[in-house]
């Protein structure tokens, strides 16, 4: 969604509506093609995805990465003047609460999962 709000604003930008707006060197490496980078230029890159393994752990990263996004949109909102931008903004950030509360009911099953006691049973055994 943020790539094509993107590429909606700038689609029918000039050059001279491009250098005002901050964005020289996008264009010169980009054009006016959807690239997906940070704020700060870093573009994406699946470096950025953590995976370690554990249930919880992976839970937690996950829930973090939703606060993330939400601030992100937060920030981007408070910089933004123009409804069009802002309801889909408002939009995405809704959306990463909801994902952030259902990352949080998967942990509590994980945790209701993980903190039960258990009984191993080995069939065929002989008594002794
Ligand atoms: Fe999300």
């Amino acid at each position: 969604m943020i790539g094509t709000m993107v590429r909606q604003l700038i689609n029918g930008a000039s050059l001279e509506e491009i250098e005002s707006g901050g964005l020289s060197q996008y264009y010169a490496d980009h054009d006016k093609a959807v690239y997906p980078i940070s704020a700060s230029g870093v573009p994406f890159s699946a470096a950025s995805i953590q995976s370690k393994g554990d249930p919880r752990a992976d839970l937690y990263e996950d829930m973090a990465a939703e606060q993330k996004a939400r601030a992100t949109y937060e920030y981007l909102i408070q910089m933004a003047d123009d409804p069009d931008v802002i309801d889909p903004l408002r939009f995405l950030r809704e959306r990463e609460v909801v994902h952030f509360q259902r990352f949080g009911e998967a942990l509590r099953y994980v945790d209701d999962y993980l903190d039960s006691k258990r009984v191993f049973t080995m069939p065929n055994q002989k008594q002794g």
